[in-house]
């Protein structure tokens, strides 16, 4: 059990990780929150935990109504988000009422969205219930939604009031789901933490479920302390996050829908040390310690029969890319990286298909 505090001046908020969902009502004392609470959350999720939620809030003496999405990310659209307001309206909730969300990075983002916009911003706490959620989506403050020309194209930053954090309801959650999570805490440690990449370094598969409170809680704190220094993704700071993303989101992209975003990441993740090997900012064994540990995980590692035209296609037109130019965090060492080094997409894509070129026996 943990409160960890993110200090963001007047938008502090504590996440409370390694609670009982039972005992959320905790989280709830004093005025602040209303007198009504929303709760999002889709159809997967509530028949587990939902139950549990509406009876712990409704011991506060609050009220409680619940609205369900369908599983996926198909959900995170503006005509949701606007049906979400009118619910609001619909059950007469105010300023200080509050919308909480139940589930995984889709029902935070949206939520959190609906309750930024709501009479321009009411409470909003976040249960998150998938890996990826609880060490990622559900901390910093991001929410939004997808437009039909890509993903999270609209959005605000928003900080919650609380996450709430029930490390148990990892137990239901599919195994795919979970490795999503896996790759998001290898990077937090290739970013910042010897003792993260240790970990997942020598803990076989089978027993990390065991060391998951301990990880979650670490990447937490990591996600945290960069979120404090760049709030609004201003200063740069928070480019950090970005490693293993900047090739991971071509493969997605090009290889759509065969790799979700954790595998992406970690295919990005060996990609991306690949270059930084090949560019003299680490050593071979960075890179190939990275691959290593991304497939004791299960995670996709080998880049056979990765589409590189299609990706270098993404990359020269991705919205952030400068004539070409693209910005990459590099990494130095494990727990050391460097931001902002810029690599043509054509040099980038080049590196890749002489690695897929060494990869082979
Ligand atoms: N705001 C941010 O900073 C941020 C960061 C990372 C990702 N995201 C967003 O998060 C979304 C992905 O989040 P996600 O991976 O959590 O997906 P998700 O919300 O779609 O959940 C994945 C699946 O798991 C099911 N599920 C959730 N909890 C469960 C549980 N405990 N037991 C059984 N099933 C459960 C859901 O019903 C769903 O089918 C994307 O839209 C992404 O853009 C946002
Ligand atoms: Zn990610």
């Amino acid at each position: 059990m943990k409160n960890i505090r993110v200090r963001l001046e007047e938008n502090s908020y504590i996440i409370y990780a390694g609670y009982l969902l039972k005992k959320l009502g905790g989280a709830l004392e004093g005025k602040r929150y209303g007198k009504k609470v929303l709760l999002l959350t889709d159809s997967n999720v509530f028949p587990l935990y939902g139950r549990a939620v509406e009876k712990a809030v409704a011991e506060t003496g609050r009220e409680i109504v619940h609205a369900l999405l369908k599983p996926g990310e198909a959900e995170k659209n503006f005509k949701k988000a606007h049906e979400i307001v009118e619910w609001c309206a619909k059950n007469r909730m105010g300023r200080d009422d509050t919308l909480m969300t139940l589930g995984g990075g889709v029902a935070s983002d949206l939520g959190g969205f609906a309750a930024s916009i709501y009479m321009r911003g009411i409470n909003f706490a976040a249960v998150p219930t998938t890996l990826l959620a609880q060490v990622d989506a559900s901390v910093g403050g991001k929410t939004g939604v997808n437009l039909p020309f890509g993903k999270n194209l609209v959005g605000s930053f928003y900080q919650p009031s609380f996450v709430y954090i029930d490390f148990k309801t990892l137990g239901t959650l599919p195994e795919r789901e979970i490795k999503q999570g896996i790759a998001e805490i290898i990077k937090y440690g290739v970013i910042k933490s010897r003792n993260i990449f240790n970990m997942m370094k020598n803990t076989p598969p089978g027993r990390i479920k065991k060391h998951l409170p301990a990880l979650i809680e670490e990447s937490v704190m990591i996600k945290k302390v960069v979120v404090e220094k760049d709030e609004k993704e201003r200063t740069g700071l928070r480019e950090i996050l970005n490693f293993g993303h900047t090739v991971g989101h071509a493969v997605e992209i090009a290889h759509f829908p065969q790799f979700n975003h954790g595998e992406s990441v970690a295919l990005g993740m060996v990609g991306e040390s690949y270059l930084s090997w090949k560019l003299g900012m680490c050593k071979k064994d960075v890179y190939s310690g990275i691959k290593e540990v991304v497939g004791k995980h299960r995670l996709p590692f080998s880049f056979a029969g990765i589409k590189t035209d299609k990706m270098l296609d993404f990359m020269k037109y991705d919205k952030k890319a400068r004539q070409g130019n693209i910005r990459f965090v590099m990494v130095k060492n494990i727990g050391t990286v460097k931001t902002g080094v810029v690599i043509k997409a054509e040099d980038a894509v080049k590196l890749l298909k002489e690695m897929i070129r060494d990869e082979k026996p």
